[in-house]
């Protein structure tokens, strides 16, 4: 133990308004265009000195987030201090306001933010590229809530590019109840695509372009997600959420990742507000939420 002080680390959810899939790899996983946009729901992540590694949670449907080793926080931690050849001991509290489990990369946002957290706690002094190596480690998901912005995720998602956005994004996300495994979400993919060419994933021109001007009537015609039809096969109900949104004067709508959040593009903050309220009257989801991007990745506070 020693008199370090906490650090805490804040770490935003994000959005896909992209993802292309292709064909599953002989490791199980899936080659991605992944356009990835990190948005202000954030997750807090605050790291302590103590005896032996511990994790605790406050927030909305922290009795869905394990508490044990499993939980990617603590996994973090003790990657980083194996590399340095320390222990982990450190007491992780993560603050939750990122959906659990509904395709935001919540667990993912967490593991980043632990890794920082813990890297300034114990002083491990690593760069950059060492961070975002333990990241891929971790996740396809986690080096994106470590760089944040807007980033083109190839591979598996985890070789990120940064994206220039030429403005901010106002988004609405419907929280559905419970949460969806992505591992059944990529799995039912497969299962709908049996028997069919999957092409090589591509990020589409015309996105990348409407990010670069920062205009959402250009970027909404372009939102794709190619995981949508398995998380609308595993969790129905959504299609009525989706309506409910555009309906209400969203621009567009889309599962977010690999669901059960549906995502909403507005045409600014009023609107998100507007839309907001209605998707919570529609009886259609369990909570709406306002949230802008690009914002930056985890930081400390
Ligand atoms: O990388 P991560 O641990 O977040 O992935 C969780 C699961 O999602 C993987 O075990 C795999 O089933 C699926 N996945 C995939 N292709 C990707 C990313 C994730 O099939 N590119």
């Amino acid at each position: 133990m020693t008199d370090r002080p906490a650090v805490t680390v804040r770490v935003p959810a994000k959005v896909n308004v992209q993802l292309a899939v292709g064909g599953a790899r002989p490791d199980g996983f899936h080659d991605l265009a992944n356009v990835f946009l990190a948005v202000g729901l954030y997750d807090e992540v605050t790291a302590t000195p103590a005896d032996a590694l511990r994790i605790t949670a406050t927030g909305p449907d922290t009795d869905r987030v394990p508490l044990d080793r499993t939980n990617l926080a603590a996994r973090a931690a003790e990657l980083l201090a194996a590399r340095h050849g320390i222990a982990p001991d450190v007491h992780l509290h993560i603050a939750k306001d990122i959906p659990v489990a509904g395709g935001m990369a919540g667990g993912s946002a967490d593991a980043a933010g632990a890794l920082v957290a813990c890297d300034a706690l114990w002083g491990t002094g690593a760069t950059r590229e060492e961070l975002l190596a333990i990241c891929a480690e971790l996740g396809s998901d986690v080096p994106f809530s470590l760089v944040g912005g807007a980033a083109l995720g190839r591979g598996r998602g985890e070789l990120l590019t940064p994206l220039e956005v030429g403005g901010t994004f106002h988004w609405v996300f419907a929280v559905a109840d419970g949460g969806l495994s992505t591992p059944a979400v990529y799995a039912e993919f497969d299962r709908l695509t049996e028997g069919v060419s999957v092409p090589a994933p591509e990020a589409s021109p015309a996105l990348l372009d409407a990010l670069r001007t920062g205009d959402p009537t250009a970027l909404a015609p372009a939102l794709a997600n190619d995981l949508q039809p398995a998380a609308l096969s595993l969790r129905p109900s959504l299609a009525a959420t989706l309506t409910a949104g555009t309906t209400a004067g969203a621009l567009a709508a889309l599962v977010s990742g690999s669901g059960p959040t549906t995502a909403f593009l507005a045409k600014d903050a009023d609107t998100a507000a507007s839309v907001a309220d209605a998707l919570l009257t529609s009886g259609t989801c369990r909570a709406a939420r306002v949230a802008a991007g690009p914002v930056p990745g985890a930081t400390v506070v």
